[in-house]
């Protein structure tokens, strides 16, 4: 099945320090890279690299080729791309040494997209094919309308309510096929800090949605519509940056269930493509290649993973 993905594009800049800046503090950067980034095209790519067709739809910003060229690169159909002079989208991101990471957003053309461009683009991705999923991240404006519209159309639709705000709760989520969060985004839908209750508070907000709750080190649950749940653990590896291991996961999940694996298969796929993402430096750049993900899993390169199902 096909993706459609309405994406965030951003160059990110990003900066390595000891340790992340304070109120008032001024500091030296140790190094600066400036990366392809934004959730959206980094979802793209991982989606891509796992082996689904994508479609990366949304606005190309002034001097922003490298955006494009990197989408192109991977495998992205880039037709629905629209080139505008107004400024990209841009994160100013910065590493510490444990390799985690704090980003600061400038939405730029990301904050820009229009009821037309949206309409158009699904005119075009439904021309000859009707079916397809819709994917979206929450770095772009007009979410509510692309799931109204995506849904009407008898679309699928996946959602990574990243970066969380307080408009998500309104957005029509009762409509996604997948909702995909993390424990603060999980934990702010549910009403509730408690890591166990997410699931059961969503499933029940939102009963014909799957979600899916990435939880870093503490590895990943994930909740059918039908109320399964299947826990993964994670991998201990040594992170080096942590920028973009959620999008690995969110391209290598939607990969596993579009093409019918298991939902525990899915997960010891998507953990093992992200666990490679966090060994290495920037955000597109350092999602793994699907043949690499198949050997790593393969030879256990990364020890053993516990995954296990409670029937609903
Ligand atoms: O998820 C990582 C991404 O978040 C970065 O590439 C940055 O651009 C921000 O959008």
């Amino acid at each position: 099945m096909r993706i459609l993905n309405f994406g965030s594009l951003n160059i990110d800049y990003v900066y390595a320090v000891d340790a992340f800046l304070r109120p008032g503090e001024t500091k030296a950067a140790a190094n600066l890279m400036i990366n392809c980034g934004g959730k959206g095209l980094n979802q793209s790519i991982a989606a891509a690299k796992a082996g689904n067709s994508v479609w990366h739809a949304g606005l190309l910003g002034d001097a922003a080729g490298m955006l494009r060229d990197k989408l192109v690169e991977n495998g992205v159909d880039v037709g629905l791309l629209m080139p505008t002079a107004q400024p990209a989208g841009h994160a100013i991101i910065q590493v510490d040494e444990s390799g985690q990471n704090c980003i600061l957003l400038y939405g730029g053309t990301n904050r820009m997209l229009t009821k037309e461009l949206v309409d158009n683009a699904f005119d075009v991705f439904t021309a000859e094919e009707k079916s397809g999923l819709v994917l979206l991240q929450n770095e772009t404006n007009l979410v509510p309308y692309i799931i109204e519209q995506a849904a009407a159309r008898g679309l699928s639709v996946a959602l990574n309510a990243a970066p969380m705000d307080a408009s998500v709760k309104d957005y029509p989520l009762d409509k996604l096929t997948w909702l995909i969060v993390n424990e603060v985004e999980g934990g702010a839908l549910a009403g509730t800090e408690d890591e166990d209750a997410i699931l059961p508070a969503l499933h029940e907000k939102y009963p014909h949605c799957g979600v899916l709750l990435t939880l870093g080190a503490h590895g990943a649950r994930c909740m059918e519509a039908n109320g399964r749940v299947t826990r993964c653990g994670s991998y201990r590896v040594r992170a080096v940056d942590t920028t973009a291991a959620g999008d690995t996961f969110t391209g290598y999940f939607l990969y596993g269930m579009l093409h019918g694996l298991s939902v525990p298969e899915t997960l010891r796929l998507a953990t093992t493509a992200s666990a490679l993402c966090v060994g290495r430096p920037g955000a597109a750049d350092s999602v793994p290649e699907k043949a690499e993900v198949d050997a790593v899993r393969r030879e256990e390169r990364f020890g053993a993973l516990l995954v296990s199902t409670e029937e609903a």
